[in-house]
């Protein structure tokens, strides 16, 4: 049974506005790229997922395939991004069956939760590995296929794009976050990589960003992340908008930027996180018991506070 489109993508789009176009996937079978990838192919798109795991990538194609009648979805798996032949192989056979990669996702990442104390120079490197060289292999192994994209869809009267590429990062390198100093590193990396390819490869037409979620609900990443008496409502709380994201959040800000409302959107970094990374550290003006954002909310502050002026703000 297909999953019904609003749960991984909004209905504001227009159907058919990535026919024909194909887009390959790195870590294309995790809940957050399987949702941006499910979200182009409902919008008309053939795709190609990477994975390490054959039998999870090819069942997560399978049922991508069902988001469209007659969308082709190829999975291959046994494909770790830390080999680059293998990623050419992979993208050649993307190229060969679908008949192009107009758009790439470097969605391959590796995270677990570890202090300085407990991470090996080896398990820092692995992530690293992972997420960065992973990503560098992601663009050497495509990038051919894109600039030929881009060069076919130049000035596309259609409305349909080619020659795009997004990278999933992250945000905990914004300000910094303890347990998290392998991905850190390689997200920050992740994020400089989407630069280099911005200015390297824009003269060839090819556009290139990154989409950082924050906190996503549901997904292995949070699973791997959170501790399991945290639930989503909690982990909301103290974000501005009060709740984590949604897969959908991050497929709506993939259709945008692979979509011709995209089209001068080129070295960016796209943050769909509710404004939780801006809300990270100790509040001003609050008490020990003064939780975020009740006292706005109420429109309090500490009656103890030096330089306070009023007790309650006139909205
Ligand atoms: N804490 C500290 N170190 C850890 C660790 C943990 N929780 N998990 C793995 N490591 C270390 C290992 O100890 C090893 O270092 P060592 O040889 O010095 O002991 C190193 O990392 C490599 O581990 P290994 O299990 O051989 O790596 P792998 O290549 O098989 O797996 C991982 C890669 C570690 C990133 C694994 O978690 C993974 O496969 N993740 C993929 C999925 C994922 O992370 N998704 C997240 C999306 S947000």
């Amino acid at each position: 049974m297909p999953i019904p489109p609003s749960e991984y993508v909004s209905n504001v789009w227009k159907q058919g506005i990535f026919d024909g176009r194909v887009v390959f996937v790195t870590g294309g079978a995790g809940t957050i790229c399987s949702a941006q990838t499910r979200a182009l192919v409902h919008l008309g798109a053939n795709a190609c997922i990477i994975g390490r795991s054959q039998e999870k990538t090819e069942a997560v194609a399978k049922d991508l395939a069902t988001a469209r009648p007659g969308a082709k979805v190829i999975g291959i798996g046994g494909c770790d991004v830390r080999d680059p032949e293998n990623l050419v192989k992979a993208a050649e056979r993307c190229a060969r069956e679908l008949g192009a990669i107009d758009f790439v996702i470097a969605g391959a990442a590796g995270n677990f939760v570890a202090p300085i104390s407990g991470l090996t120079s080896n398990g820092f490197k692995t992530v690293m590995e992972i997420d960065v060289l992973g990503t560098y292999n992601t663009v050497k192994a495509t990038i051919p296929y894109l600039v030929e994209s881009a060069a076919r869809n130049k000035g596309s009267k259609d409305g349909l794009t080619g020659g795009r590429i997004l990278f999933v990062s992250a945000t905990f390198h914004y300000t910094a976050m303890p347990m998290q100093a392998h991905v850190m590193a390689a997200k920050a990396s992740v994020d400089s990589i989407m630069a280099s390819v911005a200015v390297e490869y824009g003269p060839y037409g090819v556009t290139s960003n990154v989409v950082a979620p924050g906190g996503i609900e549901a997904t292995e990443g949070l699973m791997r992340l959170a501790s399991s008496k945290v639930d989503a409502k909690t982990a909301g709380a103290g974000i501005p908008l009060g709740r984590l994201g949604t897969v959908r959040d991050i497929a709506d800000a993939t259709v945008y930027l692979f979509s011709d409302a995209g089209n001068y959107v080129n070295g960016e970094v796209l943050i769909v996180d509710g404004a939780d990374w801006r809300h990270r550290g100790m509040g001003v003006g609050l008490d020990a018991d003064m939780r975020y954002p009740d006292y706005l909310l109420k429109g309090e502050f500490s009656k103890f506070v030096k330089t306070g002026r009023k007790d309650k703000s006139k909205l």
